[in-house]
């Protein structure tokens, strides 16, 4: 069994129990947190970026975080734990709900942290600048890593592998919306959104969601779209079209709307400013090429990534992806051969095209989930996922896609319930979302 040395960057929830599978796997380990604690997007922040668009990720203070003050989880605390230490059961912040405000969240990763020994390996305000492989071709292949320290030092140290945890919802993804050059309202995107108070007194904020697809194939049904009976002044709308020349919001489906902010809720993007070398690149939000959304096929198995899928439940995913990177640095899981992975990765990338899946969807996991997470547990042994974990999950999407926030406060009576107040909504792809000043 090798004992590598390995950098993990980011003590996020994923740094942290990558932290953890490599320590358990007898690797020796040292984190780096640009930050100045542990937790990553569950460390509320309550500054926002001076661009509510933030355009330039680079930008001198960009801010990490991307919750709002009163954010609770979207999935069951069931769902949020880590094996041999849950979330469910117990009380970490005084939230004891079964949906938690994120507070809650972070104290169970502080107290993680500390009880996995990872807490005493994280170095705070250490930002890693670079990653370079090193003595290219030559078979010994190591990681210089340059990274600059609280006193603005920058070092650099050489590890046998690097496990790169940055996060994946910091960097806003802002779509083009033709003419928008004409728009005279704001615009801000949810990175930015903390609290309420500012939109008190803006007429109307339009929403702009996502799509959100069950199927790749499926559009919206056009008799979704209107006004939501649930909520006051909350409207569907399918697409965004265009803004028409005298300022209102041109929908796809015909319809126009006037509004004061443009919100965008359309998603993050990949972005690693510190790795920059052939082999490895993102395009169109594809990281690739990549092995199981793990290893980059040029660089495995000592570049891995943990945290790039979503749209599965994350924890145990993250925990998941943990255990394989561990495991094949140690040898007690093996990889194909660089030929092979990449003949893997590019029947993938034919698949996904032959669905219609557009490239930007590459790392959602959407709908194979449940296959990817028993692949990677049969890598490491683990056992497959439980029903009752899978049934939990597919629940709370559901909910989730229903728009009806009051989900969380009615999921333990409704706990045979999973169509009813929780029938999705079709497909959606936009919200007009027009909120009454208070006036
Ligand atoms: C609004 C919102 C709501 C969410 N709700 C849920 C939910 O209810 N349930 C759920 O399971 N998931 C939820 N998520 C998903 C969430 O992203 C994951 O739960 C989890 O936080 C991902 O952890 P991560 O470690 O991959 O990334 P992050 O938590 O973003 O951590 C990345 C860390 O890397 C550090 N870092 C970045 N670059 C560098 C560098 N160059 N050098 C050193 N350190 C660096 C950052 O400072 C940060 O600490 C939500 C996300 C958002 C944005
Ligand atoms: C990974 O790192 C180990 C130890 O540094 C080295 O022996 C091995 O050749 C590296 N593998 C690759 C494919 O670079």
């Amino acid at each position: 069994m090798r004992r590598a040395e390995v950098a993990v960057v980011g003590a996020g929830a994923a740094g942290l129990v990558a932290a953890r599978e490599l320590l358990r796997e007898g690797h020796a380990v040292a984190v780096f947190e640009k930050s100045d604690r542990a937790g990553g997007t569950w460390a509320y922040d309550p500054r926002a970026d001076a661009d509510p668009l933030s355009l330039d990720p680079g930008a001198p203070g960009a801010v990490h975080g991307s919750l709002y003050a009163s954010l609770r989880t979207n999935l069951p605390r069931e769902l949020m734990g880590f094996s041999g230490f849950p979330l469910a059961g117990r009380v970490f912040a005084g939230d004891p709900r079964t949906f938690p405000g994120h507070r809650e969240v972070l104290a169970f990763l502080d107290a993680f942290a500390e009880e996995s020994g990872v807490a005493a390996l994280v170095r705070l305000r250490a930002e890693v600048l670079r990653v370079r492989p090193l003595g290219q071709g030559q078979g010994e292949e190591q990681w210089a890593v340059a990274w600059r320290g609280e006193d603005g030092e920058v070092a650099e140290e050489v590890f046998d592998a690097v496990v790169v945890c940055n996060g994946r919802c910091t960097v806003p993804l802002v779509p083009k919306i033709r003419g928008i050059d004409k728009w005279r309202g704001k615009q801000m995107h949810s990175h930015n959104y903390r609290t309420p108070e500012p939109f008190r007194d803006q007429v109307r904020v339009l929403c702009t969601l996502p799509l959100i697809s069950a199927g790749w194939k499926t559009r919206y049904s056009e008799d979704r779209l209107g006004k939501i009976e649930l909520y006051q002044n909350v409207w569907l709308h399918a697409e965004i079209d265009r803004i028409q020349d005298d300022g209102p919001v041109q929908f796809a489906e015909g319809s126009a709307v006037s509004a004061d902010i443009i919100l965008y809720c359309t998603g993050y993007r990949y972005h690693f400013p510190f790795l920059d070398f052939d082999g490895l690149t993102v395009d169109d939000n594809r990281v690739g090429p990549m092995y199981k959304h793990v290893f980059p096929t040029k660089y495995a198995p000592n570049l891995s990534f943990v945290g790039l899928p979503y749209k599965t439940i994350i924890f145990q995913s993250l925990e998941l992806e943990s255990k394989w990177v561990a495991a094949v640095l140690s040898g007690r899981a093996t990889l194909p051969s660089e030929e092979g992975m990449v003949a893997a990765v590019r029947e993938e990338y034919r698949r996904m095209e032959e669905d219609g899946r557009p490239k930007r969807h590459t790392h959602s996991l959407w709908p194979e989930w449940v296959e990817y997470m028993n692949w990677l547990a049969e890598q490491v042994g683990e056992p497959q996922l439980e029903a009752r974990r899978r049934d939990m999950y597919e629940r709370a999407l559901k909910c989730i896609w229903s728009l009806d926030d009051r989900y969380r406060d009615r999921w333990d009576e409704e706990e045979e319930n999973n169509g009813g107040d929780c029938a999705p909504q079709g497909s959606i792809c936009h919200t007009a979302f027009t909120a009454r000043s208070s006036t």
